[in-house]
């Protein structure tokens, strides 16, 4: 059976900001939430065809939806993100601050460059995103025709925020940092009703990863990581995303929800140890 996206209409007239939505995990959540009812901005940063392909398939299916573009490492940029879902769309609901990247290279010969920009998008991106969502969720305050919170922000992390990564320690270190990043501004804006959650994927078929796929050796070689015996699928973290930014996992909160086939389970003492 294919995978499907969920259909009950959890998120009507609801608004999301998805940040780096043009492809992979995204490009998915942008589609799952618009099919649940949201009115969806999908923000990319270099070229806005993906972009426009999540928009259009959304407004095909009767939804409203449309691409903006914005760096989120820069406040300007994000501010201008944030001010345009807020005119066009009245308010923000949701925020999935989904964009990262990935400059990986041994650490001896790891730049200061590779290590700046995967910080600026992925922690930083994150923490500027997240207070303009936080400063509109405030200003609006809860509308319970809508929802039982005054905003939910669904950070994008990784199984590594756990699981160390050689030869990627810029990229864990962002992802770790998300880890405590989220639970302290959970911890910060519970009373407010505001909800901060993360998403840890796994290994996730996409172009970030192209690499660890697409031959049948690597396949394997990747397949040995993972006990539920499958690479995912982008549908399965907008699966995820989707229920996470509804009332159906209200009480959800300041935790990191693993969607991963079983990575973080340490696979490799199931024979060993
Ligand atoms: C990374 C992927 C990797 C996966 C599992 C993700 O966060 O972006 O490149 O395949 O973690 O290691």
């Amino acid at each position: 059976m294919e995978p499907s996206i969920a259909c009950r209409l959890l998120l009507p007239g609801q608004t999301a900001i998805v940040t780096g939505g043009g492809s992979g995990i995204g490009a998915s959540i942008a589609q799952g939430l618009g099919a649940a009812g949201a009115k969806v901005v999908v923000n990319y940063s270099r070229t806005n065809a993906g972009a426009e392909e999540v928009v259009q398939s959304i407004l095909d299916q009767g939804g409203q939806a449309l691409a903006f573009k914005a760096d989120v490492s820069r406040e300007e940029e994000v501010q201008a993100l944030f001010g345009t879902a807020i005119r066009e769309f009245g308010t923000v609901d949701i925020l999935v601050s989904n964009a990262g990247i990935q400059k990986d290279a041994p650490f001896l010969e790891m730049l200061l460059d590779d290590w700046q920009q995967v910080l600026n998008i992925n922690l930083t991106g994150s923490f500027l995103c997240a207070r303009e969502a936080a400063r509109e969720f405030l200003r609006r305050g809860v509308v319970p025709e809508r929802s039982r919170a005054a905003g939910k922000i669904i950070f994008m992390s990784s199984v590594h925020e756990v699981i160390p990564w050689s030869r990627h320690v810029n990229y864990a270190a962002s992802k770790g940092g998300i880890m405590l990043f989220m639970k302290s501004l959970a911890q910060e804006l519970a009373p407010y009703k505001i909800r901060v959650n993360s998403i840890a994927p796994g290994a996730i078929r996409t172009r970030i990863n192209r690499a660890a796929w697409e031959t049948p050796e690597a396949e394997a070689n990747l397949l040995k990581l993972i006990p539920y015996g499958r690479v995912g699928d982008p549908v399965d973290i907008a699966n995820a995303a989707v229920w996470l930014a509804s009332d159906e996992s209200d009480y959800i909160h300041g935790t990191t929800l693993f969607v991963d086939g079983g990575m973080t389970l340490y696979p490799a003492f199931a024979e060993g140890g």
